[in-house]
């Protein structure tokens, strides 16, 4: 049976060529970064060409990436770090309502140590309105984290509008802060992401959904912003990130972030393609479904549909057995069965909210692939269909 994976927002797949860059520092260059004898050296070397690779991506400098386990602890660290850092001249947050639980948990927990944080609601396509972060605003606020891409419907927030709306209450206030913190897991390799044309002071992203390693990522921190380290023990990443370093998976993110640059226009437009015709055939062959989330302010890998009258767990499952991979909702969060809060803040009927499954597609994504889930996908939403009450209601009146 063919196997086709649309599931790149949750991960991708390891690139044959990192794999060959990773594979020595698995076998014989073992040594520790932070040994002093020539093992730890090369080790060291490497670490640091990667750092220098991983800041090409964004346009960082190199001394303003923290390595880290991935995007969970990068949004952690940049959260609390930055509480704990500026937590004596203020104790508000700024977020919105659709961010990741890396994110929404991480403010869970800094509320529960007697910070405020405001959740701002998004529009109906998932938009987060910069008048609404101004009226917000608080003269205690330290910190604004909005997330570059949304994940599980992949509307792009305007960063860039309101990095300069801080900076222009920053000058009138003669403060540094708030500073301006973006989780850009789901844009980076994925958009133009440049950290100084976006204005951001800190940035998360992962290796695992560029096609590098899982369990690796980096926190972009601008120069001049502090934080307060999360991890304690070593002095390791410049006291900001204590604990050994991945080498294997550091190397691994470094070569993955060098293809990306490469790529990135090659990639960009692949994906655009095939998931405009994905998206064109799904709304042309299967009647009453919803496109979620911004059709123009939006990543090109990610398109993410309500079908009415049908569970979005059930086609997930049908679509599975006849090999196609995709996702109800995040990763983290498909198997609970909760309702999507992402969804729910666009203001969707509980019913379409269930009936949501999410596309998701990479560099690797082939046309072939795409007519096939288009075949494929209209046989099993009637399927489902067909046992659904209100749905044979519906379609036996407008018949009869
Ligand atoms: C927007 C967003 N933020 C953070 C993460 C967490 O990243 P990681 O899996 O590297 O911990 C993800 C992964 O799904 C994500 O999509």
């Amino acid at each position: 049976m063919r196997r086709i994976y649309l599931d790149n927002a949750a991960t991708t797949r390891l690139d044959p060529e990192v794999l060959e860059a990773m594979l020595p520092y698995l076998r014989e260059e073992y040594g520790n970064a932070s040994s002093v004898h020539s093992f730890g050296q090369r080790a060291r070397a490497a670490v640091e060409e990667a750092r220098v690779r991983v800041a090409e991506l964004i346009g960082a400098d190199p001394s303003e990436i923290i390595f880290t386990s991935g995007g969970t602890e990068s949004d952690n660290l940049a959260i609390k770090g930055i509480a704990d850092a500026y937590g004596h001249v203020g104790r508000h947050i700024l977020t919105s309502q659709i961010e990741h639980p890396a994110v929404l948990e991480s403010c869970r927990a800094l509320e529960r140590r007697g910070f405020e944080v405001t959740y701002l609601p998004v529009s109906s396509d998932g938009l987060v309105r910069v008048e609404d972060v101004r009226e917000a605003l608080r003269p205690d606020t330290i910190l604004v984290s909005i997330m570059l891409a949304n994940n599980e419907i992949g509307t792009i927030q305007p960063i860039r509008e309101i990095a300069e709306l801080l900076a222009r209450v920053r000058a009138e206030r003669r403060q540094p802060h708030p500073y301006l913190h973006t989780d850009a897991v789901q844009a980076v390799g994925k958009i133009p992401v440049w950290v100084r044309e976006l204005g951001v002071d800190l940035l998360t992203f992962s290796a695992h959904k560029i096609h590098g390693p899982k369990g690796v990522g980096a926190l972009y921190l601008r120069r001049g912003v502090r934080i307060v380290r999360q991890m304690d023990g070593g002095h390791h990443e410049r006291d900001r990130r204590s604990g050994t370093e991945n080498v294997p998976a550091i190397v691994g993110f470094g070569r993955a972030a060098e293809l990306t640059r490469a790529q990135l226009d090659q990639r960009i437009p692949h994906m655009r393609a095939l998931r405009d015709r994905l998206e064109r055939g799904i709304e042309e062959r299967i009647p009453f479904v919803h496109l979620n989330g911004h059709r123009e302010h939006r990543v090109p890998h990610i398109c993410n549909f309500s079908f009415q009258f049908v569970e979005g767990e059930a086609l997930m499952i049908r679509l599975d057995l006849r090999g196609v991979a995709v996702s109800t909702g995040a990763a983290c969060s498909s198997g609970s069965l909760e309702p999507s809060h992402v969804l729910l803040a666009l203001g969707r009927p509980r019913d379409l909210v269930q009936g949501s499954v999410r596309f998701s597609l990479s560099k690797d994504t082939t046309p072939e692939e795409i007519e096939y889930v288009l075949k494929v996908l209209p046989e099993e939403v009637e399927r489902l269909r067909a046992m659904s009450p209100q749905y044979l209601e519906l379609t036996t009146a407008r018949r009869g």
